[in-house]
């Protein structure tokens, strides 16, 4: 980026599609839907509290958890602007039991994954939360498009991103050939690049895991987190604990300054609670690009074969290195399971 230069994110985009030909015509357009979703949501995530849509829907979601009005907004919002792009074959959104289908969408050639809202427990304390996107191209442009093109696995992802609505609002996305990240700038309401190539450090010092689970982790989990705790001045250790309870931005700040992010299994829940479509694929994809790694304790992510539309899966995704360690010591422990 040269010096006092702005680069909108339209700007990027369309050079991107100059270098690499893959980031086709109607990719790019259906970035430029996703953008304007983003924007409107961010319109209404910055005056939730003045117009009355602050709180719950007063209905529960496919994974009976409480849905919030901005949880509703924001999922009707991506799914009528894929409907008008004419881009989008079909969308899979943890707010929905089941697929939309864009009506115009028939001979389109890619199928989104949304977490519409992400971190939603947070908006009425006023902290960071996001959305959050994967982008499939279909497998056929012959065949009626089925489950075998929404289950692909990550690592055939043509594109995934997030974007976080806090202290500013960024775009941060890959189509594969690294990560960028565009700070909206209110006055033109355009998205800059203001992060250019992301690298997340191989080393990083912060641990973001939510503790109040601790008792229920598998052995290897509880090991790795006092062994973070330990005084040891050649890695930096005891790290730092941060945890805001929103995937989006505990990911987005460990990103930039490196740290690990975990949501391993427990007792309760042996998958973890993120889901895999939505929520771990497009995150690993991002980090994968970035220089980090993405695993689910055994394996890697982009690696998990889905098989079912909200399929959860643990996560264990940052820094390189803070990643392996996680592993190795997941790997050590007796039998592998939960205590
Ligand atoms: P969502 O708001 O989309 O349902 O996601 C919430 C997720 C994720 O953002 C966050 O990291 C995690 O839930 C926090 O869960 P705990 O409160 O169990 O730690
Ligand atoms: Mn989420
Ligand atoms: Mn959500």
């Amino acid at each position: 980026m040269k010096k006092n230069s702005i680069t909108t994110l339209n700007q990027f985009i369309a050079d991107q599609q100059n270098k690499f030909p893959y980031v086709q015509g109607s990719l790019s357009r259906l970035f430029g839907a996703i953008q304007l979703s983003a924007k409107m949501i961010n319109r209404d995530v910055r005056k939730a509290g003045l117009i009355d849509i602050l709180g719950n829907f007063g209905e529960t979601n496919v994974q009976g958890e409480e849905q919030k009005k901005l949880d509703v907004i924001s999922n009707d919002v991506f799914k009528k602007l894929m409907d008008m792009s004419g881009d989008c074959v079909c969308v899979v959104s943890e707010e929905d039991q089941d697929i939309h289908w864009c009506p115009d969408g028939a001979n389109a050639k890619y199928i989104l994954a949304i977490d519409p809202l992400d971190g939603s427990s947070n908006i009425d304390v006023n902290a960071s939360i996001g959305s959050i996107f994967s982008i499939f191209k279909r497998l056929s442009p012959d065949k009626p498009v089925n489950e075998e093109d929404i289950f692909q696995k990550g690592d055939r992802q043509v594109a995934a991103g997030y974007v976080i609505y806090g202290s500013a609002t960024m775009f941060v996305y890959t189509t594969g050939s690294g990560v960028n990240g565009f700070t909206l700038d209110d006055s033109i309401q355009e998205f800059c690049l203001s992060h250019p190539d992301i690298k997340t450090p191989e080393n990083g010092n912060i641990l973001s895991v939510n503790e109040g689970n601790l008792n229920e982790f598998p052995q290897g989990v509880i090991d790795y987190i006092s062994w973070c705790k330990e005084d040891n001045k050649a890695d930096k250790r005891p790290y730092s604990a941060r945890y805001i309870g929103s995937l989006i931005a505990d990911f987005h700040r460990n990103l930039l300054k490196g740290g690990i992010y975990m949501y391993p299994p427990t007792a309760k829940a042996p998958n973890g609670k993120l889901r895999l479509l939505y929520e771990c694929n497009p995150m690993a994809f991002l980090v994968e690009q970035a220089g980090g790694k993405a695993s689910n304790g055994q394996m890697r992510i982009m690696d998990i074969q889905p098989t079912e539309f909200h399929q959860r899966t643990p996560l264990i995704i940052g820094s390189s290195n803070m990643v392996d360690q996680v592993i190795k010591m997941m790997a050590g422990e007796a039998g592998g399971g939960n205590r």
